[in-house]
């Protein structure tokens, strides 16, 4: 039997963008439309369904097409209301021509490389890249992944892993170990066939670890990996496999942002490679405004120092500042976290938090995280970083933790976190 034709003539939209980088400045961009006419039913009952699909010059509209995609990412299908299939379109068309300031992050490319079948990198060099005469070890690790999946294929802000030779406690192969990439996406070479990172001996003194440690053994503990890729030297094999991660890249329209890079230690590899992407890898510098914080525990501990200031003197839209931890500052105040001088000195960095362009990058520890969120709630530019729920939205930001920072708060997508 057919069902009864339907009034008024309500239209069901689903649109969503296909977007495709071609380059940090071009995007592939297609628009499609999927319409669910209610009034017109087929012969089983069901709705008609018509797909428009058209193409949004990336010239002239790539950001209402942005825009667009990222609405429906968020909100998932959206309804409207319209005469017919055509004034459909046209509601869509502008509702997508809103300013759009959200980060469009280009496809990365996951797991080419599995443990199960690593590859093997060559050492092209392994240098220290501490300031002075520190009490931590790292060096700044560089790898030819010349031939392998990897080649060509790693975005700066992925990661990619690192298999030990050997046995663990257990017997069994050693895991992967994660290391953040330091050079910008076309690699140390500018041809994508060298990455690097920043490797960081983990030196401890044994605790217990689980039930049945003898807690008075405090020997010496060296971490497997990080010192495994420490020691090696140029010629020497790694295995290696990734990239690994999807979110804590650059966007794609660089020039569209302003950046706050907040890193602790070794949270400063990811900023290196995106800074020196930034300024450095392409023939026009960026001219956005970009600011780096970086934290570590006495000056000596400052990685990548020299590059740093080097980039602040050449390029006036880039800005150095470090936090020390453990030394007494210039004014005679006591030592400070990354987050403390953003509360210090917020006057330096107001305009940039609050405009709608800017991406906050933290990566480091994880009580970064809430000492940052803390300073950007008291300051009141929280809005467009991240949201709260119960109990953070009630709270005076004095009062939050990191567990409940975690539990409550959500960064947005203007806002990249990588702690641990
Ligand atoms: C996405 C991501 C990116 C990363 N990027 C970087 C990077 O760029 N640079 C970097 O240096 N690291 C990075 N790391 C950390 C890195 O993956 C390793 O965790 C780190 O190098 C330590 O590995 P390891 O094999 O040397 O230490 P492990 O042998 O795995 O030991 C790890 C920890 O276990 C503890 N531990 C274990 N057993 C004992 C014991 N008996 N007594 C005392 N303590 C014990 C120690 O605290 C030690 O720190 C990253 C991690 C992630 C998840
Ligand atoms: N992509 C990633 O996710 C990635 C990449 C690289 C590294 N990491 C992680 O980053 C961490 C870096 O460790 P590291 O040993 O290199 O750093 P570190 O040298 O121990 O610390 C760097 C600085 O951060 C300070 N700090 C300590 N607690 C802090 C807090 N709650 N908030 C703000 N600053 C704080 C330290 O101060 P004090 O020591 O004086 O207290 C020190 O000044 C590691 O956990 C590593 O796994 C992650």
């Amino acid at each position: 039997m057919l069902a009864a034709p339907k009034s008024p003539s309500r239209v069901g939209a689903r649109h969503y963008c296909n977007i495709r980088p071609i380059s940090p400045e071009q995007l592939q961009v297609e628009f499609v439309t999927i319409l669910e006419l209610s009034e017109y039913v087929g012969d089983a009952g069901l709705p008609v369904r018509r797909r428009v699909g058209f193409t949004v010059p990336v010239s002239s509209n790539r950001n209402s097409a942005l825009a667009s995609r990222r609405r429906i990412n968020a909100h998932g299908p959206e309804r409207i209301l319209a005469k017919n299939p055509k004034t459909a379109i046209a509601d869509i068309q502008t509702m997508t021509m809103t300013k759009n300031t959200t980060p469009i992050l280009p496809e990365a490319k996951l797991k080419l490389v599995s443990a199960a079948e690593p590859v093997t990198g060559v050492i092209v060099s392994n240098d220290s890249c501490v300031r002075g005469k520190s009490a931590s070890f790292v060096r700044h690790t560089e790898i030819d992944i010349s031939g392998t999946p990897l080649e060509n294929n790693c975005l700066i802000g992925q990661a990619f892993g690192v298999i030990a030779p050997g046995k663990d406690e257990q017997g069994k192969p050693h895991k992967v170990r994660l290391y953040s990439l330091a050079c910008p996406s076309s690699g140390e070479d500018g041809a994508g066939k060298v990455i690097s990172t920043t490797t960081k001996r983990v030196i401890e003194e044994r605790t217990p670890q689980g039930k049945g440690d003898d807690p008075d053994d405090h020997r010496l503990f060296l971490g497997v990996c990080s010192n495994f890729l420490c020691d090696l030297r140029p010629g020497d094999e790694v295995k290696v496999t990734g990239p690994n991660g999807k979110r804590f890249l650059l966007p794609v329209n660089r020039d569209q942002h302003d950046y706050l890079f907040v890193a602790a230690g070794t949270g400063i590899a990811p900023f290196r490679g995106m800074i020196m992407e930034l300024l450095t890898s392409p023939a026009q510098p960026s001219s956005s405004e970009i600011h780096l914080l970086m934290g570590a525990p006495f000056t000596t501990d400052l990685l990548y120092d020299d590059l740093f200031t080097g980039l602040a003197t050449e390029h006036d839209n880039f800005h150095y500042h470090t936090a020390i931890s453990r030394e007494t500052q210039a004014d005679g105040r006591p030592g400070l976290y990354v987050h403390h001088l953003l509360d210090q000195r917020f006057d330096e960095f107001s305009a940039l938090l609050g405009n709608p362009r800017t991406i906050v990058y933290i990566c480091g520890l994880a009580g970064m995280q809430s000492g940052v969120f803390q300073t950007l709630a008291r300051h009141g530019v929280a809005d467009g970083y991240f949201t709260t729920k119960s109990p953070l939205a009630d709270t005076d930001p004095d009062d939050w933790d990191l567990q409940k920072v975690r539990r409550a708060a959500r960064a947005t997508e203007r806002c990249m976190v990588e702690v641990y």
